[in-house]
């Protein structure tokens, strides 16, 4: 079997860092060309699109503002021409105490509601008639194992916002698959990213590691391999099914 995604333009939300930049570059090493979205990192954006090659370039888009994310697919096609697949992967990740001032949680909860499932709702949007009008797509939402299990009192809010992000991806499995559009999700457990050196900051490594059932905290490169075997076809009739990756953790 050789996964091959020649001829496959994939967008990739929030490629500039972590699992979004280990699977743009993944994809890219299988042939794919890469729609590297970015937010803020504007330099390690081109640095990844310089990286990946294949006519992969950088595009901008604020994922916590509407209207510029409502622009956003449509920039793509114009840049790259037809999306094959669409890699919703853009997060963020904000402690939200239950003691935080009232404005601090209503911001808390809009933000990360905004970047986690109202910008993967948005894209989706535009990306379902796009993927009928071309005879399917795939869509791939990076969730997360919080949405499965929880996650700890302060980040209630990422929780409920990956749990809808996976109800969206199912629901799209569920309803555009005659349109040929297969949809997956993976749930990573802690993945060692700026995002997770947040967390181990505040609670330790100890924490991070202390349910898994080998060794070594995941790295970016452990996810993105399921993203290019999703992305290839292989996969099309576990759509519907969510992936988890996890180290384990589960049966430990
Ligand atoms: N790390 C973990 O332990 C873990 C576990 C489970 C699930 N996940 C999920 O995996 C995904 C990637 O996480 P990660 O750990 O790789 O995070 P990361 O290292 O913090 O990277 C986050 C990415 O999202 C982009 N992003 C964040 N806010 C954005 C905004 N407002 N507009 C546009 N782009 C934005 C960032 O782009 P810029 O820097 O360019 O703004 C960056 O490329 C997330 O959905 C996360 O929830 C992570």
């Amino acid at each position: 079997m050789k996964l091959e995604l020649a001829d496959h333009t994939i967008l990739v939300t929030g490629a500039s860092r972590g699992i979004g930049r280990a699977t743009a570059l993944a994809l890219a090493d299988a042939g794919a060309t890469v729609a590297v979205h970015y937010g803020q990192s504007r330099e390690a954006a081109r640095e990844v699109a310089d990286q990946c090659g294949d006519g992969a370039k950088p595009i901008q888009a604020d994922l916590s503002d509407l209207e510029a994310t409502d622009r956003l697919f449509a920039n793509v096609v114009d840049t790259f021409g037809p999306v094959d697949a669409l890699v919703l992967n853009a997060g963020v990740a904000v402690p939200t105490p239950l003691d935080a001032e009232t404005e601090d949680w209503h911001e808390s909860w809009t933000d990360t509601m905004h970047v986690n499932l109202r910008a993967p709702e948005l894209l989706c949007r535009h990306a379902l008639p796009h993927f009928r009008e071309h005879g399917g797509g795939r869509l791939i939402s990076i969730a997360s194992r919080a949405a499965f299990r929880g996650d700890t009192p302060d980040y209630m809010t990422y929780a409920a916002s990956k749990a809808g992000l996976v109800a969206l991806t199912r629901s799209v499995a569920r309803g555009f698959g005659d349109d040929g559009v297969k949809a997956f999700t993976i749930a990573p457990g802690f993945v060692r990213t700026d995002m997770a050196q947040d967390f181990i900051d505040e609670y330790g490594e100890a924490h991070a590691t202390s349910d898994l059932a080998i060794d070594d905290l995941t790295v970016p490169e452990d996810v993105a391999p399921f993203v290019v075997f999703l992305a290839s076809g292989y996969a099309d009739h576990a759509t519907g099914a969510t992936i988890d990756v996890n180290a384990g953790s589960y049966v430990h």
